[in-house]
C-alpha cells in the first residue's frame, strides 16, 4: 500500500520516494518506513489492510499530545457502523459487550471509576510481593530446556511465564490454568485471521471467570480477584460483568505484550553484542543497574506495542497540522515515536544505560499501561536469568529467517530459535 495514498504525504522534495506499508517486509523492519513517514507525513491518513481509513501518528510530540487528547475516544462505538467497527475483534454480540467492556474500549467517567477501583487491587505493593514467584516460574521454564542445548524461545519461555503468572496472581487455580495457556493461544495464533476460534476462545474464558468469581465471592482469599471483589470506592463495587471484562484485560493486555518483550528484547541484545556483554558483565558484578535502564530501552528500540490501541476522534481536531473529520480512527504509532530523532538522541541505537528515556512504549495518559511494574518485574527477571543461565546463547536461524506477526497493535517474532551450551 501506498503511504502516499490519502493525500497528507508530499514527497516532492526528491527524496526516497514513499514505503510501502503493511507488506511483509514492512513486518520485519518498519523503522525505515516510519522515520520517511516522520520526516514526510507525520499524521497521515492511510488505508488499512482491512480496507478502514485510519490516520496514522508518528512523530513523538503528536504522539503523547495524541495520547493525553480526550477528544480522542477509546469507545469504538464512536466508529459505529463502519467495517471497522463490525469487523475488530470478531466477538459476536453480547459477550463482545461484556468481555470488551473493559479500561481499554471506555472513557471518563467510567474509565476514571473502574481504573481507580483496580488501582485499590493491583497495587505495586502486590506486584513487589510477587518477585520469588516469577523467579521461580522463570527457573522452572528454563530448567525445561536448558538440558537440550537449542530451544525455541518463544514457544518454551516467553509464551508460557506471562499467562502463568497473572493466572497465579488473579487466583486461577493450578489445574486450571493450563486452560488458559490453550485459550491465550488460539488468541494469539487466530488474532487478525479466522474468526471462530478466538469467539470461541472469550466465550470459554467468560464463562470460565464469571464462575471463578462467583466462587470467590463466597471465598475470599489473597488474590488479585479477591482484591478486585473487596475493593470499594465511595460504597461501590464491581458488578460481575465489569470484575470479568477487568480480569479478561488483566489477562490478555499482559500476555502478548510481556511475550513480546522478552522475545524482542532478547533479539534486540543478541543482535547487539556489545550490549550484551556489557549487560552480561554487569549481572555477574550483581548490580542491577543496567538491568533496569535497559529494560526501558527495549522498550523504547523495539517495543513489544507497534501502535497504541484504537482511538476515535468525538469532535473534528487539528493533530501534527491535519484536520481529523468526526468518527477517523487515529493511531498512535509507538514504536515511530519512540525512534524521533527530536526527541531522542540517536534514536536507532540501542544503549543500555540511556537516561534520558521518556518512552512511550507503556502509552500516556489516562491509559498508560496498569501492568507496567509486573510487566518489568517479568522482563528484568526473563532477561536477566536467560543470559546468566545461557551465558553463550545465539541466535540459531540467519535473522533474515525470522517471521514477525504481521498485526497492526503488537510486534513480535512468530518463533526465536536459539542454542547455547547445555547446562
Ligand atoms: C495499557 C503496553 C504489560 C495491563 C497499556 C498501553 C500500552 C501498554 C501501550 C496503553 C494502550 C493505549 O493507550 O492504547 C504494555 C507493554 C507491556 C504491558 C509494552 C509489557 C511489556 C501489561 C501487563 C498487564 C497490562 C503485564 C497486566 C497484567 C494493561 C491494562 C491496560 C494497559 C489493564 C489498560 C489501562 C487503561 O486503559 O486504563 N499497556 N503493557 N499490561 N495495560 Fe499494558
Amino acid at each position: 500500500m501506498d503511504a502516499s495514498a490519502g493525500g497528507s504525504a508530499d514527497p516532492a522534495d526528491g527524496s526516497a520516494p514513499p514505503p510501502t506499508l503493511f507488506d511483509w517486509e514492512f513486518a520485519t523492519d518498519p523503522y525505515p518506513a516510519y522515520a520517511w513517514l516522520r520526516e514526510h507525513a507525520p499524521v497521515h491518513r492511510t488505508t488499512l489492510p482491512s480496507g478502514v481509513e485510519a490516520w496514522l501518528v508518528t512523530r513523538y510530540s503528536d504522539a503523547r499530545q495524541a495520547l493525553a487528547d480526550q477528544r480522542l475516544s477509546k469507545n469504538p462505538a464512536h466508529h459505529e457502523g463502519s467495517a471497522h467497527a463490525k469487523g475488530r475483534t470478531g466477538i459476536p454480540g453480547e459477550r463482545k459487550a461484556e468481555l470488551m467492556t473493559h479500561l481499554l474500549n471506555i472513557d471518563p467517567p467510567d474509565h476514571t471509576r473502574l481504573r481507580r477501583l483496580v488501582s485499590k487491587a493491583f497495587t505495586p505493593r502486590r506486584v513487589a510481593e510477587f518477585t520469588p514467584r516469577v523467579q521461580e516460574l522463570t527457573d522452572h521454564l528454563i530448567d525445561q530446556f536448558c538440558e537440550k542445548g537449542e530451544a525455541d524461545l518463544i514457544h518454551e519461555f516467553a509464551f508460557p511465564l506471562p499467562i502463568y503468572a497473572i493466572c497465579e496472581m488473579l487466583g486461577v487455580p493450578r489445574e486450571d490454568q493450563d486452560d488458559f495457556r490453550d485459550w491465550a493461544g488460539m488468541m494469539i495464533r487466530h488474532a487478525g485471521g479466522p474468526r471462530g476460534g478466538v469467539a470461541r476462545a472469550v466465550k470459554q474464558i467468560r464463562s470460565y471467570l464469571v464462575e471463578l468469581i462467583r466462587r470467590k465471592r463466597d471465598d475470599l482469599g489473597d488474590d488479585l480477584i479477591s482484591g478486585l471483589i473487596r475493593a470499594s470506592d465511595h460504597g461501590e463495587h464491581l458488578t460481575e460483568n465489569e470484575a470479568a471484562a477487568m480480569c479478561f484485560v488483566l489477562l490478555f493486555a499482559g500476555f502478548e505484550t510481556t511475550i513480546n518483550l522478552i522475545g524482542n528484547g532478547t533479539y534486540a541484545l543478541l543482535q547487539n553484542p556489545d550490549q550484551r556483554e556489557r549487560l552480561q558483565a554487569s549481572l555477574a558484578a550483581g548490580e542491577t543497574d543496567l538491568l533496569e535502564t535497559g529494560i526501558e530501552e527495549l522498550l523504547r528500540y523495539d517495543g513489544p506495542v507497534e501502535m497504541a490501541t484504537w482511538r476515535y476522534a468525538t469532535e473534528p481536531l487539528t493533530l501534527g497540522g491535519q484536520d481529523i473529520p468526526v468518527g477517523d480512527p487515529v493511531l498512535v504509532v509507538l514504536a515511530a515515536a519512540d525512534r524521533d530523532p527530536e526527541r531522542f538522541s540517536e534514536p536507532d541505537t540501542l544503549d543500555l544505560a540511556r537516561s534520558d528515556n521518556q518512552h512511550l512504549g507503556y502509552g500516556h495518559g489516562i491509559h498508560y499501561c496498569l501492568g507496567a511494574p509486573l510487566a518489568r518485574l517479568e522482563g528484568q527477571t526473563a532477561l536477566a536469568e536467560l543470559l546468566t543461565r545461557l551465558p553463550d546463547l545465539e541466535l540459531a536461524e540467519d535473522p533474515s529467517e525470522l517471521r514477525w506477526r504481521g498485526g497492526l497493535i503488537m510486534r513480535g517474532l512468530r518463533a526465536l530459535p536459539v542454542r547455547f551450551t547445555p547446562s
